[in-house]
């Protein structure tokens, strides 16, 4: 009996050693024949892995906006980036290939960290850790911009970056991850949510908008002011739009607006519309002259993630110039009065 209770009192104190000095470096190594499941670093990298599973580069795979699009993927070309090789695989700035393994963990902790055997198997780290178990090494590439553009320079964002102020070497330079993957609040390492145009607080913050009433016209001013690249960027999909309407009586309400601008980077296809982004740093100007007799008027900018008005109901396209009900699917940036 007492031999018994001995070995379970060693068997605690093993367990709280454990818990106290956290799993050690080596106690789990990397299973044999590699990392296959970005799962594997979950243990070790609960807090990454934690804010990973809550970003896009998680959905890539099953995001419903893209399966829609690419016909769940029967476009072959779009699984490239959406379910990609190993970064490093290829190496980072040339393009990625499609992967056919786990694809439904999306652009993965693999695909971004995982090392090939040529440069000694392991993961690309910020620095050399010897003693853990991934085998981390400090791969410079990790921080440059060229990094992201191994998927994210197809509709030109890092060319529109270096075109940038934000790419000037000196006090204002910033790169992706400075504005993407900022410092956790408690200064361990960088955030992995990877906020994009799904997060209305980041694309608020990207532009300022101003009207102002002058002698026969109101002049709108839309500045971008806060995203290191075009406004709205990368995506074809992505499109904002101005709209006026006279203020109502209830300022709050809904509808009544007319179209006034409508900001994009078109498809291919669609050759007879231009490109009219907000480059970083740029002011696009556009004058109401028709709302000049009228007495206070609001100014919106709405921003969408599928650039086409549809009907709810029937779900057939609406010209955006026939729209008068911007709310449909498109959310409010900012909205701006002009007095009388
Ligand atoms: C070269 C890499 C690459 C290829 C190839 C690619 N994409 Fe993407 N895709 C991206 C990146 C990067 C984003 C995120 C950028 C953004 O949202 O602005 C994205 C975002 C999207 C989005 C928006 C997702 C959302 O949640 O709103 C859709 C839709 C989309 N892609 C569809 C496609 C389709 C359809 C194809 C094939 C015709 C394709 N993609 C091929 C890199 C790629
Ligand atoms: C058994 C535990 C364990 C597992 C499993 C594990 N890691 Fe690690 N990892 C560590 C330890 C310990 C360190 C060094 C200390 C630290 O940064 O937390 C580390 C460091 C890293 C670093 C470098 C951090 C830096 O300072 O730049 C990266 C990147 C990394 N791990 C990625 C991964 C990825 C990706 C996986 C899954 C494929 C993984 N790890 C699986 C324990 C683990
Ligand atoms: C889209 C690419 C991408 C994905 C996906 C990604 N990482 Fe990272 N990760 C990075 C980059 C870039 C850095 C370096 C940031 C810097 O320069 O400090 C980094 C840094 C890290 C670090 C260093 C410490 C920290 O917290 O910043 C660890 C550990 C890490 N990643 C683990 C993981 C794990 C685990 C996963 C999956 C759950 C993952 N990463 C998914 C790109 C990625
Ligand atoms: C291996 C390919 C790949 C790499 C490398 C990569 N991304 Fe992505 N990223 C994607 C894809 C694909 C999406 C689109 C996900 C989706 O379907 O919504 C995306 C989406 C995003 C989004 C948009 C989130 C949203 O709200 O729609 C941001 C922001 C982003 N990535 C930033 C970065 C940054 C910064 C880096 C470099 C540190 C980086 N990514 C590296 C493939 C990649
Ligand atoms: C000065 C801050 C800043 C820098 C630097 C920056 N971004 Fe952004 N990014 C933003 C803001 C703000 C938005 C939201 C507005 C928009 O879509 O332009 C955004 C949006 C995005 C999106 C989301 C697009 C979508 O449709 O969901 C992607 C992808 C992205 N950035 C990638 C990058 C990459 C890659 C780099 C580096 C080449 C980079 N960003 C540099 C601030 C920045």
């Amino acid at each position: 009996m007492r031999w018994i209770a001995g070995i379970m009192v060693l068997t605690v104190l093993g367990s709280l050693l454990a818990n106290l000095f956290g799993p050690s470096p080596e106690a789990d190594p990397v299973p044999a024949g590699g990392f296959v499941s970005s799962k594997q670093c979950q243990e070790c990298h609960a807090k990454v892995y934690e804010e990973w599973s809550n970003s896009w580069h998680a959905q890539s795979w099953t995001d419903p906006d893209v399966r829609a699009l690419s016909n769940d993927f029967s476009n072959t070309d779009c699984i490239d980036c959406h379910a990609p090789k190993d970064v490093f695989s290829t190496g980072p700035g040339k393009r990625v290939l499609p992967r056919g393994d786990r694809r439904n963990q999306g652009v993965d902790c693999l695909a971004c960290h995982r090392l090939p055997e040529s440069m000694g198997g392991g993961v690309a780290g910020t620095t050399d850790h010897t003693g853990a178990a991934c085998r981390p090494q400090l791969r410079t590439e990790l921080a440059r911009v060229e990094y992201c553009g191994s998927c994210h320079n197809q509709h030109n964002t890092v060319d529109q970056w270096e075109a940038s102020k934000y790419a000037i070497k000196g006090e204002g330079y910033k790169d992706c991850r400075d504005c993407h993957m900022p410092v956790r609040s408690d200064g361990a390492g960088r955030s992995h949510h990877f906020k994009g145009g799904h997060d209305m607080k980041l694309v608020r913050s990207a532009v300022t908008l101003v009207a102002k009433r002058d002698a026969d016209k109101i002049l709108v001013s839309l500045t971008n002011h806060g995203a290191g690249h075009a406004f709205p960027t990368d995506e074809r999909s992505r499109a904002a739009d101005l709209f006026w309407r006279k203020t109502p009586a209830d300022p709050n309400q809904s509808g009544g607006w007319t179209h006034l601008y409508r900001i994009r980077d078109p498809y291919r296809s669609e050759v007879d519309i231009p490109r009219t982004l907000v480059d970083a740093g740029e002011t696009l100007e556009v004058d109401i002259e028709t709302a000049a007799g009228e007495g206070p008027i609001q100014v919106a900018l709405f921003y969408k993630l599928t650039p086409y008005y549809r009907d709810m109901e029937t779900g057939e396209a609406i010209p955006y110039t026939q729209i008068t009900e911007p709310s449909l699917d498109a959310q409010l940036v900012h909205r701006v009065e002009v007095g009388p």
